[in-house]
């Protein structure tokens, strides 16, 4: 399975379906992320770490380019919003975070995708209405349609669990 959609209708939602994919990341895992501003990149983000078992991520605004946290596995946290240039976005070295242990997640994936992974679990966001947006999840690769098919067994079944409440 490749490709997965689902909507959400909160930020609380959409932290609960970064929860599910946190807890469903392996080791090396490359998340990377496009959406416009205020889709909700950050917003699942601190779900993933939730997910990874991070405790208390609290986001406030910066100019940091990379945060490091630990859970069960460390997290690369990277945003490339500030940057325009592929030589900028080079020279940050992101190799040993994308090519470690840990999880990285990038937010503005589409600024440097020539210099990332070409393997990786692509999440688009839209923002159809105020409190919706649409997450769809494409698997680059045969590592990534795994976990979107734990994904799937997981969000579809509490979903259908929930609507039979
Ligand atoms: N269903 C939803 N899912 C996520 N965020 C939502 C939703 N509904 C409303 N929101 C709001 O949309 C905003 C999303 O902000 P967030 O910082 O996550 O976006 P972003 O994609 O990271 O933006 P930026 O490009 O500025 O980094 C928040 O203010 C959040 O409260
Ligand atoms: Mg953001």
């Amino acid at each position: 399975m490749d490709c997965l959609k689902i909507n959400t209708h909160s930020p609380e939602e959409t932290q609960k379906l970064g929860m599910a994919i946190g807890e469903v990341a392996e080791p090396g895992d490359v998340y990377l992320l496009i959406g416009n501003l205020g889709a909700g990149k950050t917003c699942l983000t601190q779900g993933i770490a939730w997910g990874l078992g991070v405790k208390g991520y609290a986001l406030s605004p910066s100019f940091v380019l990379v945060r490091q946290l630990l859970g069960r596995l460390p997290l690369y946290h990277i945003d490339l919003y500030r940057l325009d240039r592929l030589d900028e976005i080079a020279d940050l070295g992101l190799e040993d975070y994308l090519y470690g242990r840990g999880v990285s997640v990038v937010e503005w994936a589409d600024k440097g995708m020539s210099l990332l992974p070409a393997e990786h679990l692509l999440i688009r966001l839209d923002c159809p209405a105020e409190n919706e947006r649409t997450l769809e999840l494409v698997a680059k690769g045969k590592r990534y349609q795994r976990r979107v098919e734990r994904l799937e067994s997981i969000w579809c079944g509490k979903t259908k669990h929930a609507a039979g409440d």
